[in-house]
């Protein structure tokens, strides 16, 4: 496709797909031309940043100047040095849910590792309380529940159990942001309370988005680091040190990246790659085919992660580049150095593997361990 028709409507979706990383790369940073506010049926990430009615405005759908308002208060605390003071406590929670698979010898590295970790870091930096998390993640669950059969009822049920989910947290964060005016905390949910530059709503809006945006796509870079490095045969070399932590991260980012598009509004006449994208069209980036385009990458279709620069998009470009990028890298880094140390052996079982598409990852990853 990126070869062929880099930039093609596609008439049942009644949308624009865009495979090229020059052209992604030019409407994630053309915020004249393209809008990232919801005004159809959108994205598997964002979908549930916002109520349906709208009410819960956040960063990830504002456009800029608004959008640096409802960023701008944040930013600092996601910035390497800021991220660096959090690494401890990250360390501390991997090193919690290791502790819980001690003695095994079989385990699914998704459910018992890679969706508890990340949920359980972000319940952290917002100051959940401990006796709160379990309920923390079954909302999480509920708000990115995607439905399997699609069946009228299935669907139904989904949705009314997203919205209960939503108005739930969105009750429990509205107390937490009074209760903590005017405090101490170091913790996201007192830095919202203590902001003048949000409304009650759009700090409400600030909480669930960290809770979505940050939980399954950490996941699915967990996941798919283990999995790459089975595939490749590179678990021993990362362990020795042979092969660097942080670059067969950055590697696993570029080869399977967690979040495989993006969707944007056309609020212009544009004319792409030949093209010609009307104001009001949708477009849909392919960042997993971005990260795969040889005109930016050599040999893209093979994981090396040696490679320098490595210039991939997985975390997106522009104003909206992931607010968590830092982090996460961080949260991949002492993950893959805490389960490196733990287990002597860690081999993951690929014989089996069932995909998950929307946000790309897997849905298990048997590994035996000791
Ligand atoms: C935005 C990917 C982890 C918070 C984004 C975007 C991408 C992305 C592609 C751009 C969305 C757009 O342009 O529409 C990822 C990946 C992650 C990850 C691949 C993990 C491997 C996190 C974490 C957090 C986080 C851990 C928070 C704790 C956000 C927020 C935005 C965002 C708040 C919106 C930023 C804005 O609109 O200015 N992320 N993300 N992400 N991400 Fe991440």
């Amino acid at each position: 496709m990126r070869a062929e028709d880099p930039v093609r409507f596609d008439e049942q979706r009644e949308m624009w797909d865009i495979f090229r990383y020059e052209d992604v790369d030019r409407v994630l940073k053309d915020h004249d031309a393209f809008t990232a506010r919801r005004t159809r049926e959108d994205n598997e990430f964002s979908s549930d940043a916002e109520d349906d009615t709208g009410m819960l405005q956040t960063m990830i759908t504002a456009d800029p100047p608004e959008h640096n308002r409802l960023r701008g208060f944040v930013d600092e605390r996601f910035q390497p040095g800021s991220i660096r003071e959090y690494q401890p406590r990250v360390e501390a929670v991997t090193e919690d849910v290791l502790d819980a698979l001690a003695g095994e010898e079989q385990f699914d590295f998704v459910d018992e590792f890679a969706i508890p970790f990340p949920v359980t870091v972000i319940a952290e930096l917002l100051g959940i309380p401990a006796e709160r998390r379990d309920q923390f993640k079954a909302w999480s669950d509920a708000l990115i529940a995607r439905p399997k059969n699609g069946t009228q009822t299935e669907i139904q049920r989904i949705q009314q159990e997203r919205q209960q989910a939503r108005q739930e947290m969105s009750d429990y964060f509205t107390k937490l942001v009074a209760e903590r005016r005017g405090g101490d905390g170091d913790d996201f949910i007192t830095l919202a309370a203590n902001t003048e530059e949000l409304s009650r709503e759009e700090k409400v809006g600030f909480c669930i988005l960290l809770l979505l945006a940050g939980n399954i796509t950490t996941t699915n870079l967990l996941t798919n680091a283990i999995w790459s490095l089975e595939e490749q045969g590179l678990t021993d070399a990362v362990r020795t040190g042979a092969i660097g932590r942080k670059q067969v991260i950055e590697e696993v980012l570029r080869y399977r990246s967690p979040v495989q598009s993006l969707n944007r509004i056309a609020i212009a006449d544009v004319e792409l790659n030949g093209k010609q994208i009307q104001a009001g069209d949708a477009v849909t980036l392919w960042l997993g085919a971005a990260n795969r385009d040889s005109e930016v990458f050599d040999t893209p279709e093979e994981f090396r992660p040696e490679r320098r620069p490595n210039r991939h998009m997985a975390f997106g470009m522009g104003v909206h580049f992931c607010l968590g990028a830092h982090l996460a890298r961080m949260e991949a880094d002492v993950a893959m150095q805490q389960l490196l140390e733990r287990f002597d052996r860690l081999d993951a079982d690929l014989s089996n593997l069932d995909p998950l598409y929307s946000l790309y990852g897997l849905k298990s990853l048997p590994c035996e361990v000791n």
